[in-house]
């Protein structure tokens, strides 16, 4: 599958791994333009490429993976989302964590990209552990997802089985975005392993 990534540092590459691995394919763009990604690209293979943030947005899943602050200006412009997929891998460490009845951070990230479906994801762990071989300790390792919409989730996580990595879906954006939410959520880094034994 073709899954674009908006932000090519250390998340948004960690994942490309993984995807290059898996023999899917990565589209990655960042703000200064792909061609200051050739070094990156020649280090990747031939299952990445770089592109424009439109290019990357074009994708049937879009992953977002650029600092907090950047958030609004990568989202900025760009085609209708349509219904296209929406990962949202971003931490907010600067704010407090959400009170009862206050949006998550992927909530907010959701209201910047009418028409995306929009998941929680990868953005529980350091890049080194997203960029590692997902089958670890005689098992695999646990992603969460969480999202609004169950197709999209269905969908994404197939992609994270197909890598080798358990997705484990905690439910919608603002119950279950808020477990695994920086800060504050109280599954953030723990990096866990389903033994073979649990399926
Ligand atoms: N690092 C981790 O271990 C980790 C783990 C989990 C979650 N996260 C979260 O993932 C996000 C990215 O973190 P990171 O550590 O990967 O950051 P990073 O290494 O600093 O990389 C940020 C990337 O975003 C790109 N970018 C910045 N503004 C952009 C824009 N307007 N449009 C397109 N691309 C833009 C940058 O491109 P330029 O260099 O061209 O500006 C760069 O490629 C953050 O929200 C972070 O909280 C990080």
């Amino acid at each position: 599958m073709r899954i674009g990534i908006l932000g090519a540092g250390a998340i948004g590459t960690a994942f490309a791994r993984r995807l290059v691995a898996g023999g899917h394919e990565a589209v990655l763009s960042n703000s200064r333009g792909p061609e200051t990604l050739a070094g990156l690209m020649d280090e990747l293979g031939p299952g990445a490429s770089a592109g424009t943030r439109t290019e990357a947005a074009r994708a049937d899943i879009v992953v977002l993976a650029v600092p907090r602050a950047q958030v609004a200006t990568a989202l900025d412009g760009l085609p209708d989302w349509d219904g296209r997929i929406l990962v949202d891998a971003t931490n907010d460490f600067a704010a407090p964590p959400p009170g009862p009845g206050q949006a998550t951070t992927s909530e907010q990230v959701a209201a910047l990209a009418p028409g995306a479906r929009v998941l929680k994801a990868l953005n529980h762990l350091f890049a080194a552990s997203l960029a590692a071989d997902p089958r670890q300790a005689g098992g695999q390792r646990v992603l969460f997802v969480s999202g609004d919409d169950d197709a999209a989730k269905k969908a994404f996580t197939a992609v994270l089985d197909d890598l080798g990595y358990a997705p484990i879906d905690l439910g919608g954006l603002a119950a279950g975005g808020r477990l695994h939410q920086a800060r504050g959520g109280p599954l953030v880094g723990h990096d866990l392993v389903r033994l073979a034994s649990a399926r």
